[in-house]
């Protein structure tokens, strides 16, 4: 069973929706009369991403891009683009959607690369911050939770590609991950 191996549950499926409707209000507010690019990060923001543009109330266009920078429960460091963006976004004010801004990395890499495409504004949705962790000082515009420095799970997070369809965010047994 999937939930056995969940130390405990940190957030709640229902405090995540009600968060999720908090940032999009503020998000349909700030981009008032404009229509944002938002692009997810495959494949943990997705759960996330879905949830919020529920409750904007602006246009908007969806778009995806995939990069990787983990392996297992460490950074490997170094961010690569596995799916780039199959559209123009000269000119466009984009959102990124993120799971989690651990280190910064993935986010200063994506960053870079929307501006040197053209984009008029970026700015940055993340369920989560882990700012104790961060190397790169960058942050996300729009957070759900801060949270400490544990591995989490769920609600798009995995591990291994493993727990991203649980309801609520969790912290993963430490056994089963250290040796
Ligand atoms: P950063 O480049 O170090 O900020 O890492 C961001 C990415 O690392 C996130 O998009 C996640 O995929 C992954 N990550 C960081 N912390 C965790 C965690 O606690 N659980 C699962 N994935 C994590």
């Amino acid at each position: 069973m999937l939930n056995e191996d969940v130390k405990k549950i940190l957030i709640s499926q229902e405090e995540i929706t009600d968060r999720c409707k908090q940032l999009a209000k503020q998000i349909s507010d700030d981009y008032s009369g404009k229509v944002p690019v938002i692009i997810g990060l495959l494949k943990g923001s997705i759960p996330f991403m879905a949830e919020l543009i529920k409750y904007l109330s602006i246009e908007c266009e969806l778009e995806f891009m995939a990069v990787s920078s983990y392996s297992g429960t460490e950074s490997m460091g170094d961010v690569r683009i596995l799916k780039d963006l199959d559209r123009s976004i000269k000119d466009c004010d984009v959102i990124i959607v993120e799971d989690i801004v651990d280190t910064g990395k993935t986010l200063q890499k994506v960053k870079e690369l929307l501006y040197s495409k053209g984009a008029n504004s970026v700015k940055v949705v993340s369920l989560l911050d882990k700012p104790s962790r961060r190397i790169i000082d960058i942050s996300a515009e729009y957070i759900g939770f801060e949270i400490p420095d544990e591995f989490v799970i769920g609600f798009g997070l995995d591990f291994n590609q493993k727990y991203r369809n649980l309801p609520y965010v969790g912290v993963l047994k430490e056994e089963l991950y250290k040796e």
